[in-house]
Formats: C-alpha cells, sequence, structure tokens
C-alpha cells in the first residue's frame, strides 16, 4: 500500500523498469532506500517526473540511508542491539519440530533510543494498514509494545523486530482508565503465526491485574485485526459459565456482559459479538429451529437502528398522503431486509473464520 506516498492511483510517474527497494535492519530497523530504473525522463507535457526520494523522505526518518556499502557497515551494530523497555512476556512458537523464541516488550517514548527506533517502525504503518496516520509521541498516555524474535547467531543473542502496538490510556470515570489499542502491526514474514492473538492476550493479562482499567478498546479495527480480537475474546469467554452450551441458546443475558466485563475487561458491544461467535459455534445447522432462531436473534439486534428511525418515520407520517406514506414505506421495508440479510450473511462468514480457528485449540 503505497497511496500515502506516492498518491491515489499508487504510480510513480517517469521512469522506466522501477524498482525501488526499501531495505531494513532486523534489529535496528536502520533503512536503504535504493532507487533503480532504465531511464527517465525530466518531464513529460510539463509534469516532472517525481521525486521519489523526497516523496520517501516525507515519511521516512531524515538520515536514512541510500548507499549498499553503508547500510552493510551499520549491519555490524545490530548484534549489540538490546529491545526497549520492560519484558512483559516470553512464548515460544514450533513449526516443523523446530522451536523459535519470542519476547514482548513495554516501554514509554522516554526509554533511551526508543524514539529514534519509533520513527523508523511507524513508517511500516503506511504500507501495510489502509488509512494510517502517525501519532504524537510526546503525548505521554501513549505506550508502546514491541515484539522482537530471540535467537543465536555467531555465539551471541540476537533479535529480529516483528511487531508493535500503540495503546492509548483514555480517562473512564470515574477516575478509571480506557486503554484504546490503537495501531497494530506484525510484520509479514511473522504475519499467520499467532503472534498477534499472542500479543494481545499478553496485554490483556497485564490489564486484568490492574484495577484502575475499566475496559479495553480498539480503535476503527481492520478486519483481519477485528478476526484475531475475536478469536481472543472468544477463547477467553468460553471459560465463563454464562456463555457456556445451553445458555447460549437463550440469548444475550446481562450475566454474560456483566462477566465478560468484570473478568476480561470486555465491554457490551464486543460481548454481544462474542456471544453470536459463540452461539453460531454451538448451533447445530441440521437443526432448522436452533438455526432459525440464531438467525433472528442476530437479525433482531442489526435491526435496532432501523427502529429508532421508524419512530422519527412515525412523525414524518403525520405530513404525508397515504399513497406516498405506503410507497415511501414498501421501498425503506424493502432495503432494510436486503440490508439485513446482507449484515447477517457477512457476519456469517467472518464468525465462521473466528470459529474455525476455535476449533483449532
Ligand atoms: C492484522 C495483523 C495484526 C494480524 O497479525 P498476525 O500475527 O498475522 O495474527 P495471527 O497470526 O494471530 O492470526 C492471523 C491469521 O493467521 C492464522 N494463524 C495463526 N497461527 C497460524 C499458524 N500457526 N498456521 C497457520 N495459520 C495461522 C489465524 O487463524 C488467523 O487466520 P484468519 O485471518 O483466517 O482469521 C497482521 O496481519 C497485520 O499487521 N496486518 C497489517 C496491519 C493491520 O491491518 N493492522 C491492524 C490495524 S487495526
Amino acid at each position: 500500500m503505497t497511496h500515502q506516498i506516492f498518491g491515489e492511483s499508487e504510480k510513480i510517474f517517469g521512469f522506466r523498469d522501477l524498482r525501488v527497494n526499501i531495505c531494513c535492519s532486523a534489529a535496528r530497523m536502520k533503512t536503504l532506500v535504493q532507487v533503480k530504473h532504465s531511464g527517465s525522463v525530466d518531464s513529460v507535457e510539463d509534469i516532472p517526473a517525481d521525486d521519489i526520494m523526497q516523496l520517501l523522505s516525507q515519511h521516512l526518518q531524515p538520515g536514512f540511508l541510500t548507499n549498499e556499502s553503508e547500510f552493510v557497515k551499520e549491519l555490524a551494530n545490530e548484534s549489540t542491539f538490546k529491545p526497549y523497555g520492560e519484558l512483559i512476556h516470553s512464548y515460544q512458537v514450533t513449526k516443523g519440530g523446530e522451536s523459535r523464541t519470542f519476547e514482548m516488550f513495554r516501554t514509554s517514548i522516554e526509554t533511551p533510543g526508543f524514539r529514534d527506533f519509533h520513527e523508523r517502525i511507524q513508517p511500516f504503518l503506511l504500507f501495510y494498514v489502509d488509512a494510517a496516520s502517525y501519532i504524537d509521541v510526546d503525548d505521554e498516555k501513549w505506550t508502546y509494545y514491541l515484539l522482537f524474535e530471540k535467537y543465536q547467531f555467531e555465539g551471541s543473542t540476537r533479535y529480529a523486530f516483528a511487531g508493535y502496538m500503540t495503546i492509548y490510556s483514555y480517562y473512564a470515570y470515574p477516575g478509571l482508565i480506557r486503554p484504546r489499542i490503537s495501531q497494530v502491526l506484525v510484520l509479514p514474514p511473522f504475519q499467520r503465526q499467532g503472534h498477534c492473538a499472542a500479543m494481545l492476550q499478553a496485554f490483556y493479562n497485564l490489564c486484568y491485574k490492574n484495577d484502575d482499567i475499566k475496559d479495553i478498546t480498539i480503535e476503527d479495527p481492520s478486519e483481519n485485526f477485528q478476526r484475531v480480537r475475536d478469536f481472543v475474546d472468544a477463547r477467553n469467554c468460553m471459560t465463563l459459565a454464562p456463555f457456556k452450551s445451553l445458555k447460549l441458546l437463550f440469548g444475550f443475558s446481562g450475566d454474560m456482559e456483566r462477566q465478560a466485563r468484570i473478568k476480561f475487561k470486555i465491554n457490551k458491544k464486543q460481548a454481544r459479538r462474542v456471544y453470536e461467535i459463540l452461539r453460531l459455534k454451538r448451533t447445530d445447522p441440521s437443526n432448522e429451529h436452533e438455526y432459525r432462531e440464531f438467525r433472528l436473534d442476530v437479525k433482531r439486534r442489526i435491526n435496532i437502528p432501523f427502529q429508532k428511525r421508524g419512530r422519527e418515520f412515525d412523525k414524518l407520517s403525520k405530513f404525508l398522503q397515504p399513497t406516498e406514506l405506503a410507497a415511501t414505506m414498501n421501498s425503506q421495508r424493502e432495503q432494510r431486509l436486503e440490508y439485513l440479510q446482507s449484515t447477517f450473511e457477512e457476519l456469517l462468514e467472518e464468525y465462521q473464520k473466528v470459529i474455525e480457528r476455535l476449533n483449532m485449540i
């Protein structure tokens, strides 16, 4: 994704066989930018060729390298790199008999060296998160959680940066904190190995222990991240009595909302979503009655905003002729039914993916 750098069409103008390589060292994330092409124009019809370095330099940390041998020299410093902040969680990922170690650190911007490091990791958001924006690091309410792979190389312990999360501490009445997960990124070589779920759970575990935290929110989650969140929240709620088996078939209860909030600091909207996922998981698709009840229950929830609009409509109806009223109501009803069905189907698709993952644990 490069639209924030090169414009909506994501095209670079004025070069033949263009290649822009951006390399980062694994630990310190020192950046090398190389532009290669087989020919360029100064301008076409008064439109100048894009100044790639200038466009990139508006987003990358000042002082990024453009010379390969200087970059190679920098690599010698990788062996002495130590992650920033305090170690809060460590875990292994095993695949094909090979076990790899990952460590998660919590830091503030004040940790020596981290401000600089953050300037180098932040541009990755532009490439991997749609509509990403940079944060104001001078606001002390930000906390940073960093994930590194820890490995041995040539007799020394090395680290490779794998991903990070930023959390903003909002105020919650009365005198409490409502952390909001803002930016989350797992770098592509580390994706789909369970790291995001592990990071989220490690952060949650710290929150559970903190009585000052009211509940945990997430800022505008992407679909992929929402799925990870649904999986982690559902995995946790499955251990609570109100979310167990038969109880799910009787609808979303106050007990579910309360326990999800008290035990796992999950807000009402997300607790309801988790209930729907776990109810679908419990529902026998071959049992027509059970499945119909589930569908109606979800659709009733999706319909709530329309009911509110319905009350506004009652007022409006006083000013319409009976024929006008009937026509408007029919078209609105059709649109609403279509919307309910398509939203239900989209949700079903998302929920099924979460259930597939839950079935693997
Ligand atoms: C969204 C994002 C943070 C998820 O990180 P991740 O570490 O890949 O997440 P996880 O590994 O926990 O889960 C992701 C998927 O991998 C699958 N997975 C996890 N472990 C796996 C394994 N060992 N083998 C195969 N698949 C696995 C999960 O089932 C899940 O599948 P799904 O997408 O079908 O639901 C990451 O993709 C990312 O950084 N994306 C770009 C930035 C972004 O969108 N950030 C969120 C902004 S709000």
